[in-house]
Formats: structure tokens, C-alpha cells, sequence
């Protein structure tokens, strides 16, 4: 019987650029400290039985399941607990040959748009496979939200296995390249958790994903689109969601280059744009989102704010000076952030 394997994935915050990386734009994510820790306890059973400290349930999961590569893949989008839908789908993707306990603790609190998913996936990942580079893990993980029934991108995986200590990721959707952008050491990112939970599941996620698609059949993928191309586009909500999607692709470039020359007036100035085009255009802020984002920008120090993830609740980011913001006058949860490194970097 092999040895009992561990890894920890960790949880994301995404500096810029959300909603571009199913529509082959760019992003700035970062890895971060809070993550997944996950123990795989191989055995000589044919189930592999998973526990979470998040929630008070066991579940076993058969090997070879309906839902494997072999079997009814629909199960898997319908499968309850819902929590255990992405457990059940990187397994039946991963095909471990053997069954054994998972026991996974987490510190990225769920639903709060950063990533709680893709951390015990890329964890799921290093514990069941041998796959070596993080856009391999990547793919195999998005595939997995997928099966479960989210038609999510592929930044959250990505990041969190690819992720470098000290810096965010200047991703490039359209080819997978990704450019290390070093963080100003002046320079603080705070996380405050709006405390409104949202499931990409519930949202309105999947419809923003079939807009795009609809906008991009008229005028090309949206983050390779030029402003110009926009008149092409007669409805004018497919137009405000194009809109967005183009102009925060102009933002993360300009953001990344910003922080690389150590520019963090600019880049905080260019994410509070981010947060009014994703509010006004794309839809997909809230008014408590909106109203962290309007407090946090107002305090003394703060160089910029913004819904992070794919909004409808969830978490706002901040740039900051050192110390500008004390984070016990706070009323909500929040994090003094620092980026780490992903999964396959702790492995090198
Ligand atoms: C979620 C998805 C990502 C991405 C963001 C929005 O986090 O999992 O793929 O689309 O929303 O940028």
C-alpha cells in the first residue's frame, strides 16, 4: 500500500481582470496564505471516503462511479452533498487505483470568491496524480468544475498551482502564458469578506459565460476585441458585457505594468475602474460590494479597491500603504494578504 500523501493548495485573490478568462483576456491573480490542507490515507478499500472540518458529514465515494470517464458524467452535476460534486469529479477524472480516507481542513471560507474550490482541487490534484506542470493540473481541475456542473474558466486553478511567492500572475488566457509581476514592497493587499455568500452554481454565472459567448460570435473572442469593434454590436446589453470584458483586459495590462514599475497610485486608480465597469456593465457587483468598496476607498492610505472573484457577494480586495488600514476597525472578516507560492512551485 503506498504512503499516506499531503498537500495544501491554497486559495486566491485576484488583483484585476475578472471575467476575462473564459473569454481569452487577461488577469492578475495571486496565491495566498489561506488554503486546503489535504491527507490522503490510501487503502485496500474500494470507496474512497472524504471528510471535511467545514461540514459535519462523511462522504464515500465509490472508484469507478458513474461520473468516471466511464460512466454517466450527469451524475456527477447532481450529486449531494453538493460540496462533495468537485471531490467526486477530480476522482473520477484522476482514477487513483486505490480507495483510502481524504480528510481535508480548509481556511479559505467558502463562498467568498476566493477560490475555497479551486484550493482542495489543486490539492485533490497533487495527493491523486502525478501531473507535473500547473497548466496540466490546471486543465484537469477546470474539467472537474465542469463535470460538477460549473462552467467556470480556468484562472482559479491555474493561480493555485501555479502561484509564486511574492508576486501575482499576469495571465494571458488566450495563449495560457503567464508573466510574474514582483508586488511592490510598499505595498499591502487586504481581502474584507462582504459576508454575502454567493455559489457560482446559483448565480448568475453561467449566464454571463452564454452573453459573452453570444457577443463573441459577432465580434471574436471579447479579450482580443478592439473598443472600435463594439459598434458591431447591436443589443446593448451584449455590448455592455463586451464592454467590460475589453476594457478590463486594457486595465490588467496596464495594472501589471503599473505595479511592475512600482506605479501603485495608478494600479489602485485602475482597480477601482475595474470595480464600476464590473458594477455598471457587467452586472455582477452588489450594493454591499459597492458600499466596501466606497468605505474602504475612502479611508486614509487605500490605493484602490474592488470586487475580486465573479461577484454576486463574496470578497472586495484593497492595495494599500503598510499599515493604512487597522484591520480590527473593521466590521466585517478581512486578511492581510501575502502571495505564496502554488502547488507546483512547493514542489520544485
Ligand atoms: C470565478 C471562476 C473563474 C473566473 C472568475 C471571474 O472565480 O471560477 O474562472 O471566471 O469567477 O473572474
Amino acid at each position: 500500500m503506498s504512503k499516506v500523501r499531503r498537500a495544501r493548495g491554497p486559495g486566491r485573490v485576484n488583483l484585476i481582470g475578472d471575467h476575462t478568462d473564459y473569454n481569452e483576456g487577461l488577469a492578475l491573480p495571486m496565491a495566498i496564505g489561506l488554503g486546503a490542507d489535504i491527507t490522503f490515507t490510501p487503502s485496500d478499500s474500494p470507496l474512497i471516503v472524504v471528510e471535511s472540518t467545514a461540514y459535519d458529514q462523511r462522504v464515500a465515494i465509490p472508484l469507478g462511479q458513474p461520473g468516471s470517464p466511464h460512466g454517466p458524467a450527469s451524475d456527477l452535476a447532481t450529486r449531494e452533498p453538493a460540496w462533495s460534486r468537485l471531490i467526486a469529479a477530480m476522482i473520477a477524472l484522476c482514477r487513483p487505483p486505490f480507495g483510502g480516507t481524504i480528510h481535508i481542513q480548509s481556511t479559505v471560507p467558502a463562498g467568498s470568491g476566493l477560490s475555497s474550490s479551486a484550493a482542495v482541487a489543486v490539492a485533490l490534484a497533487e495527493v491523486l496524480t502525478s501531473r507535473r506542470e500547473a497548466v496540466e493540473v490546471a486543465r484537469l481541475c477546470q474539467e472537474a468544475e465542469h463535470l460538477a456542473g460549473v462552467p467556470v474558466g480556468i484562472m482559479d486553478p491555474l493561480i493555485c498551482a501555479g502561484g509564486r511567492e511574492g508576486h501575482a500572475l499576469l495571465i494571458d488566457f488566450s495563449t495560457l502564458a503567464t508573466q510574474e509581476v514582483a508586488l511592490p514592497s510598499e505595498l499591502e493587499v487586504i481581502v474584507v469578506d462582504s459576508g454575502q455568500p454567493r455559489t457560482l452554481g446559483a448565480s448568475g454565472y453561467a449566464t454571463r459565460v452564454a452573453e459573452c459567448r453570444s457577443a463573441a460570435r459577432v465580434i471574436g473572442p471579447l479579450g482580443l476585441a478592439s473598443e472600435e469593434s463594439l459598434s458591431s454590436l447591436v443589443d446593448p446589453l451584449l455590448r455592455k458585457r463586451a464592454r467590460h470584458v475589453i476594457t478590463e483586459s486594457r486595465r490588467t495590462q496596464e495594472c501589471a505594468v503599473a505595479l511592475g514599475e512600482g506605479r501603485v497610485v495608478e494600479a489602485g486608480a485602475l482597480m477601482v475602474e475595474s470595480h464600476l465597469s464590473l458594477a455598471h456593465d457587467f452586472e455582477v457587483s452588489t450594493d454591499r460590494l459597492d458600499g466596501l468598496v466606497e468605505a474602504l476607498v475612502g479611508r486614509p492610505g487605500v490605493l484602490g479597491a474592488r470586487m475580486t472573484g465573479a461577484g454576486f457577494g463574496g470578497a472586495v480586495v484593497a492595495l494599500t500603504r503598510p499599515g493604512a488600514l487597522d484591520l480590527s476597525t473593521i466590521p466585517e472578516a478581512a486578511w492581510r494578504v501575502e502571495a505564496v507560492d502554488g502547488t507546483v512551485a512547493v514542489r520544485r
